[in-house]
């Protein structure tokens, strides 16, 4: 089973920039996890500080009990080994060859035979539609390609913990479709934990089992997708259907009079403040869509049925369309048990994080502020 990550209070900063404060979120073993955020807020920042290369100056990591935030080099090596990383920008080395590429960690992690690694660097390959391209240097080859060797990189030592910056960027629209179906299937059949920094609002809709959104330099929500995809609050409203009206603007963020605004002009136009559809066609709108199964024939994801579990704790703590998305995803036995108040309240593990106003939540189970969007 994958590990858990949690993240407690973690602040960070470049010298006097401070990029995000007091971030807490746990992710659940074997769980999928998107997170959004507007360009520059600091998505990749808290990737590589997942994995121990940028030091977060407050807060703990701990992963399998190790707070890698404060442990030693020589146990962060360790550590580093249950991940599997694609970086944003693939970081490919350059002089070699897309086999020598993928191949690496696998020679510089482990002592298997050249015979078995090629084994496992052509399934790799294959798995990423990159068949036949071994030979080519990361130089002759379309972006996209480049980001599909860096998925079958990240992939090479059967990780538990998988962190993807941006898998979809660079990739045309279908192949994003089969690398959605392609996140879902892994889960299935390796039943890592999975963190995925998306900006494809599709992906964002249909993949993850939790939806968390960077905004104003804190973790504004983290929790079940159902929270996010029901929300009404307007950044996460604008961030999931793509607009340009809302608290988020091209290079900083707006003021509120410009926001009511912009909001009253749209809806002027016939527009609805709350509805709009994204730019990604498929996207918009205020419905949960279905979350995306494994192919036929790969076995149920595990993670299905502990997170039905832990939702179904959580439930109490929802209400309205939340409380309703959260209920269509549960089979009858958990819904009757939670019905008849069989589960005691869990305080953290995975649970909710609310954070809109820039105010710590403090703990994960803090309590949703009554909608300040429509009715
Ligand atoms: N090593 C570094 N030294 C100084 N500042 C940095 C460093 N890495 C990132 N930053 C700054 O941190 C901020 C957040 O950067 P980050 O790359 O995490 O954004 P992001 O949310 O991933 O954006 P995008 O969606 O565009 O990828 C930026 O202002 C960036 O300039
Ligand atoms: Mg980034």
């Amino acid at each position: 089973m994958g590990v858990e990550v949690r993240v407690e209070g973690l602040t960070k900063s470049f010298g006097s920039q401070n990029i995000w404060s007091d971030v807490t979120l746990t992710l659940p073993p074997g769980e999928i996890s998107v997170l959004l955020g507007p360009s520059g807020t600091g998505k990749s920042v808290f990737l590589k500080s997942l994995v121990g290369l940028l030091k977060p100056e407050r807060g703990s990591i701990v992963i399998s009990d190790t707070d890698i935030v404060r442990t030693s080099e020589h146990r962060l090596y360790e550590v580093r080994k249950l991940f599997g990383v694609l970086f944003q920008d693939g970081a490919l080395f350059g002089s070699m060859n897309l086999f020598d590429n993928i191949a690496f960690p696998l020679r510089e992690h482990t002592k298997k035979s050249e015979s078995e690694i090629r084994r496992i660097v052509l399934e790799k390959m294959d798995m990423v539609g990159l068949q036949g391209a071994e030979g080519k240097l990361p130089g002759e080859i379309s972006g996209g390609m480049r980001k599909r060797a860096g998925l079958a990189r990240a992939l090479v030592l059967d990780p538990e913990i998988i962190l993807f910056d941006e898998p979809d960027s660079g990739l045309d629209p279908v192949r994003v479709a089969y690398l959605n179906q392609l996140i879902v299937d892994l889960n299935a059949q390796i039943d890592a934990t999975f963190l995925i920094v998306t900006h494809d609002i599709g992906t964002a809709r249909t993949v993850p089992d939790n939806l968390g959104l960077l905004f104003r330099r804190h973790l504004a929500m983290f929790g079940p997708r159902e929270q996010l995809l029901t929300s009404q609050e307007p950044v996460v409203r604008q961030f999931l259907n793509g607009r340009r009206e809302g608290p988020i603007g091209m290079s900083e963020e707006k003021d509120v009079a410009q926001v009511e605004a912009e909001m009253a002009a749209l809806e002027a136009r016939g527009g609805d403040a709350h509805n709009g559809i994204g730019p990604k066609g498929a996207s918009g709108g205020d419905a949960v869509p279905p979350q995306l199964e494994p192919s036929p024939g790969l076995p149920e994801r595990k993670a299905q049925r502990r997170r039905q579990e832990r939702v179904a704790r959580m439930l109490h703590e929802f209400d309205g369309d939340t409380a309703e998305a959260i209920r269509a995803s549960l089979p009858p036995d958990l819904l009757a048990q939670a019905d008849a108040g069989v589960f005691q309240p869990t305080a953290g593990a995975g649970g909710r994080h609310w954070d809109a106003d820039g105010v710590p939540a403090g703990s994960a189970t803090a309590v949703l502020p009554a909608s300040r969007g429509r009715s």
